[in-house]
């Protein structure tokens, strides 16, 4: 007879939980929530529209295969909706695909500051993390490759990365596709790429149509303002969606996600606004806070990621409690291994300029 108490699986209490962004202030202020990068301008009006009108038929499952919804990101973006896989986030994406993939042993890598999913994701399965050190807090494709062994099954890449905000080209990306073997997974994590304003840029959709074995993720929790409902798509080869489809639950996409993300997709005027509402503040904010003397890692994303001075009392964490004073919540990155850091979401106008009232005053120390 067995004794003791149910153990986890092999890796799964190494695994740190996903600590979210806050999103409450202490003292009842109205919260400035710039801690998990989403729109500051919301959802397209049509998609809460949508939203609403699927409440009519709460009692109806799904579309398990969520059709209507692969149908219109196929025509947004030119691609075949066979092979395109959604999910509850791309978090769950994330996870079908190290569940896939991964067995026992085997390792996949991320880089230093890579998004932290890819790390639960693998050892949830009972995998290795194997961690590529960043150039300059940028993905650096001969460290990734230096870390290739026969054991290696999966490549996460977020590009751009959060929470660094940097990118790589798409040569490069290309480079590391092709040197890497065949039986490698190559996922490409384009949670932020709408944002993304370079021509040497590309999501992943040319590897994914001309390669067998590389992965692109989307998600409508940025540029659609829609974290709320859990939606994100993968775009993939055809086995590759084969085997999602096998291990993804039925129904794990809701239909009020489902209807909402249809009328996200059609409504690109809503995209643009918000697309041109972070080419404006992106550039604002990072010369502001320049000016202020702080070191701001250059992001193409909606979101920067700020470095402090240590000692002075103008440390991160003491810039955190300070903004948190005027309720503004931010994201500390110790759990990012970058303790000297905050990560500040694009905000609205007057957020955005609240945000560095706050850190004007905070380096003048007044604002403490
Ligand atoms: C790089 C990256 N990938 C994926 C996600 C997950 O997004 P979601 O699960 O909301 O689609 C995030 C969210 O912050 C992210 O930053």
């Amino acid at each position: 007879m067995a004794s003791g108490m149910p153990t986890p699986k092999r890796g799964v209490m190494e695994i740190e939980a996903y600590v979210p962004g806050e999103s409450s202030v202490p003292g009842g202020l109205e919260p400035i929530k710039l801690s998990s990068n989403e729109n500051p301008l919301g959802p397209s009006g049509a998609a809460v529209a949508a939203f609403k009108a699927a409440a009519d038929s709460l009692e109806r499952y799904p579309d398990g295969s969520a059709a209507g919804l692969r149908q219109a990101i196929a025509r947004v973006h030119g691609l075949n909706p066979d092979r395109i896989v959604c999910g509850a986030g791309s978090d769950e994406l994330l996870n079908l695909l190290a569940h896939a993939y991964l067995e026992p042993g085997d390792e996949a890598i991320f880089t230093e500051h890579g998004f932290l999913v890819y790390r639960i994701a693998t050892l949830s399965c009972g995998g290795v993390p194997v961690v590529a050190p960043e150039t300059d807090l940028r993905t650096d494709v001969d460290q990734i490759l230096a870390r290739v062994t026969p054991k290696t099954r999966i490549v996460f890449v977020a590009n751009p990365n959060n929470p660094t905000g940097t990118y790589i080209p798409f040569d490069e990306v290309r480079r590391l596709r092709e040197a890497l073997p065949d039986d490698v997974l190559l996922v490409l994590d384009a949670a932020y790429s709408e944002y993304v304003r370079r021509n040497d840029y590309e999501a992943g959709i040319e590897l994914v149509a001309t390669t067998g074995n590389t992965v692109m993720t989307r998600t409508f929790s940025k540029i659609h303002g829609l974290a709320a409902l859990r939606l994100g798509w993968a775009y993939c080869p055809a086995p590759v969606a084969d085997a999602l489809n096998r291990i993804r639950g039925p129904f794990n996409v809701s239909a009020p996600a489902i209807a909402a993300g249809i009328a996200a997709l059609e409504d690109r005027a809503h995209v643009e606004t918000s697309v041109a509402h972070n080419e404006r503040w992106l550039p604002w904010l990072t010369a502001e806070l320049e000016e202020l003397g702080l070191i701001v890692t250059p992001s193409v994303a909606n979101f920067v990621l700020v470095h402090f001075p240590e000692g002075k009392g103008q440390d991160a964490e003491s810039a955190n409690v300070a903004l948190q004073a005027r309720g503004i919540i931010v994201r500390r990155m110790g759990g990012y291994g970058l303790p000297g850091a905050l990560r500040i979401t694009i905000g609205t106008e007057a957020e955005n300029r609240a945000t560095v009232a706050a850190l004007q005053d905070f380096m003048a120390g007044t604002g403490r």
